[in-house]
């Protein structure tokens, strides 16, 4: 599996240029990007879709690259909230009577388009859960609790974020389990044998995220898994920072369980997904308890329900999964695929302007990453330059990240980091490019 990944890297580097090295960059599409006027599709017409994209901050065009942070809703997912409490609010699942009927509906639907998105083979699969943060702190009280134990091994990478960190390391307070972290490259990259090799008969679960919030990394998830599956360990996938940027399919990947947060994926706050897959999810215990996650109930005894609402205890956030339906519908419509390839090209261009700053080191180089440009200058702090674009009315995040074990990997305590999605131009990326350029000569 990993001399497969190799070949893949190999082929990568000698694509490079010498100055910077980044694979995508000899490509002669960097000068002939026809990105605002080419196919795959027509980015001015998409950002028409989002309104909050057309307003003056700090008296400039406000140009939205926080993405990774979050990202801005279009308006038929706003339109979905307002309808959904104009026609058709009402608890689920209860009453016998039309509006809980419709609402029903809408919040199962929205969990059938969650379970095509990620590819799921049930519906059952899906959990409705307030974010990441959440879904992985279900996994380490349930799966965890039942089958982590003292001494025995978790193994997370270097570039988790913080919510893939610490529901572990709650868990091994209690249990006595030990964290185990696979270390990365220079670039940014996991070191894949060393992850080989700290696979023990001890591993009980290995947490990956798909994609590192602070780099970009794109990590090889599916061979990771794959290995981690021929030692018999369960895979956990962070899929927060993947699922707005290309098509995931978990039963490709084939990891046990997938996360992913609605609002950084186009779909409102409060509300996420875990996918368990099937055979975990039997054998899952419950978590939270409370209505609607029950059968049956007396002072003696409860019977649960079967899954997923037996992990949906009392009335959960139905109006938001409504709205996270509708952000799927929206994005299926442009085509992941179309995305995938219109960020790739950004991502190209923007790595090739930054390169040309002098004194700007950008963090996070593997050939294989998303639309995250973390950089630093030596001379002038995160902030500062945070602050300084943010005059500009443009919005980056300066700082750790939620992920400070990346940022001491490469000795640093935060970095600047525009990410983009696919309502961004070239345009808002020169406006970036010609704000920094001016630092120095303030
Ligand atoms: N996880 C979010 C980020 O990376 C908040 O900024």
């Amino acid at each position: 599996v990993f001399t497969e990944i190799k070949a893949q890297n190999t082929l990568a580097l000698t694509q490079e240029t010498d100055q910077p090295s980044f694979y995508f960059l000899s490509s002669s599409t960097v000068e002939n990007l026809g990105l605002e006027s080419g196919e795959p599709f027509d980015v001015q017409a998409i950002r028409k879709d989002f309104p909050i994209l057309h307003q003056n901050v700090n008296g400039k065009p406000l140009i939205w690259m926080d993405n990774a942070a979050t990202t801005q809703k279009p308006q038929s997912v706003i339109d979905s909230l307002s309808r959904f409490y104009q026609r058709d609010n009402s608890n689920i699942h209860r009453a016998a009577h039309t509006l809980a009927a419709r609402a029903t509906d809408a919040y199962e639907s929205a969990r059938e388009k969650v379970q095509r998105f990620l590819g799921a083979s049930s519906a059952s699969e899906i959990i409705f859960v307030r974010g990441t943060t959440e879904a992985i702190n279900l996994v380490a009280q349930t799966y965890g609790r039942k089958h982590i134990g003292e001494g025995d091994e978790i193994l997370l990478s270097t570039l988790e974020h913080h919510a893939n960190i610490v529901p572990w390391q709650m868990l091994a307070q209690q249990t006595g389990a030990i964290i185990k972290v696979i270390p990365v490259s220079d670039r940014g990259e996991i070191l894949l044998e060393e992850y080989a090799q700290l696979l023990s008969p001890r591993t009980r679960l290995v947490g990956l995220t798909q994609v590192s919030n602070a780099l970009g990394t794109v990590l090889p998830v599916r061979e990771m898994t794959e290995v981690a599956h021929r030692h018999g360990v369960p895979v956990l996938v962070d899929g927060a920072q993947a699922v707005s940027h290309f098509p995931v399919n978990v039963q490709d990947i084939n990891c046990d369980f997938y996360t992913l947060s609605g609002h950084k994926l186009f779909a409102p706050t409060g509300i996420g997904a875990l996918y368990v897959k099937r055979e975990i999810l039997e054998d899952l215990p419950p978590w939270q308890g409370g209505g609607s996650m029950i059968r049956s109930v007396s002072f003696e005894k409860t019977v649960y329900s079967d899954p997923p609402a037996k992990f949906e205890a009392g009335t959960p956030n139905i109006a938001d999964a409504v709205g996270l339906g509708a952000a799927i519908d929206y994005i299926t419509r442009l085509g992941m695929h179309n995305i995938e390839q219109y960020e790739h090209k950004l991502t190209c261009y923007a790595t090739k302007r930054l390169a040309e700053i002098p004194g700007l080191r950008q963090i996070g180089t593997s050939p294989h990453k998303v639309s995250v440009l973390s950089f630093i200058f030596d001379d002038i702090p995160v902030e500062q330059v945070g602050q300084r674009l943010a005059q500009e009315g443009i919005a980056v995040r300066a700082g750790h990240h939620c992920a400070q074990p990346t940022m001491q990997r490469y000795g640093l305590t935060g970095t600047v980091r525009p990410s983009l999605a696919f309502y961004n131009t070239c345009a808002e990326i020169d406006t970036l490019i010609e704000v920094l350029q001016t630092l120095r000569f303030r």
